[in-house]
C-alpha cells in the first residue's frame, strides 16, 4: 500500500484507536465491529469507538471515562512491541531533521531493531521516496515489519527491509526499489553497536553530499566512530550532540520540571560524504592538549601521539583564542 495523509474523520473499523484512561495510561487498539476491550476499569465496546470522532469521550461498563484518539507516531512508538530497544521521539526527529529528509528522498538505515525509527523515516519520505532497512536479527526483522505494517495498515510499496548484516550487503542488490544505485542514497542513519565497521559500504552507497547520521549509546563508540571517520577523510567534519527533553507538571503554583525523566537515550554523530576522490580538508583547529596523547590507543591517533607532549606544553603556555 502506498503511505497515506493521516486520517481525519470519522473512526473506521480497522483504524488504531488509543483509548486514555483518567490516569492517563493509553491503550492503543485496532477497531474491530463486535470486539470489547477488557481493561481494569471496565469493558469498553469497540462499536462504541467506531463511527465517533477523535476527541470523544467513551465511557466503559464501570462508568469510567475514557478520551479516545487516534494514536500519535510518538505514542505508538512508546507502546508497541519491542525486540532491540527502539529510537526514542526525541532522537528521531533529530535523526530526520540531522539527515535532512523530506519528501522523495531516499534512505537506507540500518539495523531496523523494531521499526520505531523506519516509521518516522517512511513518514519523513513520503510515498515518493523510499527507506531500506536492513536488519542482521531475522527476530527483530519479524517484529520491524509487524510494527510498520501496524502503523500504516499495510507494507508500504516505498519500504524494503533485507535481512542480512550491512557490510555483507551487496550495493548491487539494492536496486529492486527502482533508485537505490550505488552513490545515488540521500541519506544513511546507523543504529548499531559498531557503526564504524559499515563506513566503507555507507560512504559508497551514499551521494556525494549525502547525510550521515549515527545514533550510538556511549561515548566511547561515540569517539572511536568520529576518529575513524576523521582518519578515512571521506567524511565532512562530523559534528555530535544530544537532545535532553524535560517534560513539565503543570498544577497550579505547581510548576516545575517533572521528578523523572529520560535522562539518556544516545548520542547522535552527524556528517556529508566527500564527492569521490576527494579527501576531507585537514582541521586547522589544534587538539586539546593530551587529546591525543600517550593514553590515546584509538583510530587515528598514531601519527599525532609523536609530539603529544610537546603540543600539549606548547598549548598550555599559548591557550587557544576565544
Ligand atoms: C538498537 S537496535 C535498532 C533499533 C531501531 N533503530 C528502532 O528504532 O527500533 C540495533 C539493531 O541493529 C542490528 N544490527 C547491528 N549490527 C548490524 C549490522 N552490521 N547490520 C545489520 N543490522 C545490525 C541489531 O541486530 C539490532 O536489531
Amino acid at each position: 500500500m502506498q503511505i497515506a495523509p493521516r486520517a481525519s474523520g470519522a473512526i473506521e473499523p480497522g483504524e488504531l484507536v488509543q483509548l486514555t484512561d483518567p490516569r492517563g495510561t493509553k491503550k492503543t487498539i485496532t477497531t474491530k465491529p463486535g470486539e470489547i476491550l477488557h481493561t481494569h476499569r471496565g469493558q469498553v465496546a469497540h462499536d462504541d469507538l467506531i463511527g465517533t470522532s477523535e476527541g470523544s469521550v467513551a465511557t466503559s461498563s464501570r462508568g469510567i471515562e475514557f478520551l479516545v484518539q487516534r494514536p500519535g507516531l510518538d505514542d505508538y512508538i512508546l507502546g508497541m512491541p519491542r525486540g532491540a530497544a527502539v529510537i526514542y521521539p526525541k532522537d528521531a526527529a533529530r535523526i530526520v531533521s540531522l539527515a535532512d529528509l523530506g519528501p522523495g528522498a531516499c534512505v537506507l538505515e540500518a539495523g531496523a531493531g523494531s521499526g520505531a525509527l523506519t516509521c518516522y523515516l517512511l513518514r519523513a519520505v513520503g510515498p515518493s521516496g523510499t527507506v531500506l532497512s536492513v536488519e542482521r536479527r531475522s527476530d527483530f526483522a519479524e517484529v520491524a515489519a509487524e510494527n510498520v505494517c501496524r502503523w500504516f495498515g499495510g507494507w508500504p510499496t516505498s519500504w524494503q527491509l533485507l535481512e542480512d548484516d550491512l557490510q555483507d550487503v551487496s550495493l548491487g542488490s539494492l536496486g529492486s526499489l527502482g533508485s537505490l544505485e550505488p552513490g545515488s542514497l540521500d541519506a544513511v542513519v546507523l543504529d548499531m553497536l559498531a557503526p564504524w565497521e559499515c563506513l566503507d559500504v555507507v560512504a559508497s552507497a551514499l551521494r556525494p553530499g549525502g547525510s550521515l547520521v549515527a545514533y550510538v549509546a556511549t561515548t566511547t563508540q561515540m569517539s572511536r566512530l568520529v576518529e575513524t571517520m576523521r582518519e578515512s577523510g571521506r567524511w565532512i567534519e562530523p559534528r555530535a550532540e544530544e537532545s535532553i527533553v524535560r517534560t513539565w507538571h503543570l498544577d497550579g503554583l505547581a510548576v516545575r520540571p517533572d521528578h523523572r525523566m529520560s535522562g539518556h537515550t544516545g548520542f547522535l554523530v552527524a556528517s556529508r560524504a566527500m564527492a569521490p576522490g576527494q579527501r576531507a580538508p585537514e582541521r586547522k583547529r589544534r587538539p586539546a592538549p593530551g587529546a591525543y596523547g600517550p593514553d590515546y590507543d584509538g583510530p587515528g591517533g598514531g601519527h599525532l601521539t609523536d609530539n603529544s607532549a610537546e603540543r600539549a606544553a606548547e598549548q598550555v603556555a599559548e591557550p587557544e583564542a576565544g
